[in-house]
């Protein structure tokens, strides 16, 4: 069997240090900065960790994910596909600086905008 994209992106360390960048870069971000400035440090950190959970329980990481549904957690936010192509070049970014072979930031990219439909105007 091939190995899991979870041990591809260097298990739950490669992750961790994956979505830190991703959410530094977030928070530096013109265009969906201002969302995430907006968190206080205790939202900030519980969100951090629950898309940690998020992409190592999707990824075939042995971990549940325990926060909300994409659906539940981004509506009412009424997010704009600006913001949402924001947020993938922070993870192209990050993900080009930890140096994973293209087909492992072919299938995170897959993951994102499989979910830009439950996240983008809702
Ligand atoms: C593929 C793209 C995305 C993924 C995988 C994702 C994932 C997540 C996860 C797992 C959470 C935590 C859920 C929970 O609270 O239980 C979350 C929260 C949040 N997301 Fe996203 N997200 C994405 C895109 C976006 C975009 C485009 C924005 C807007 C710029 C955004 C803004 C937020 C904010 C502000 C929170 C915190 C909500 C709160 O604390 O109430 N996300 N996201």
């Amino acid at each position: 069997m091939s190995e899991t994209l979870y041990n591809r992106l260097g298990g739950q360390a490669g992750i961790d240090k994956l979505v830190n960048r991703i959410v530094d870069l977030h928070l530096q971000n013109d265009v969906a900065g201002p969302r995430y400035q907006a968190l206080s440090e205790e939202a900030t950190d519980r969100a951090r960790e629950k898309v940690k959970e998020f992409l190592a329980a999707g990824t075939g990481g042995p971990v549940e994910y325990t926060g909300r549904s994409m659906l539940e957690a981004h509506t009412g936010m009424n997010v704009s596909s600006a913001e949402f192509v924001a947020v993938v070049d922070d993870i192209v970014q990050a993900m080009n600086e930890m140096d994973y072979p293209r087909p492992v930031c072919d299938e995170i990219l897959g993951i994102a905008f499989s979910l830009k439909d439950e996240i983008v105007h809702k």
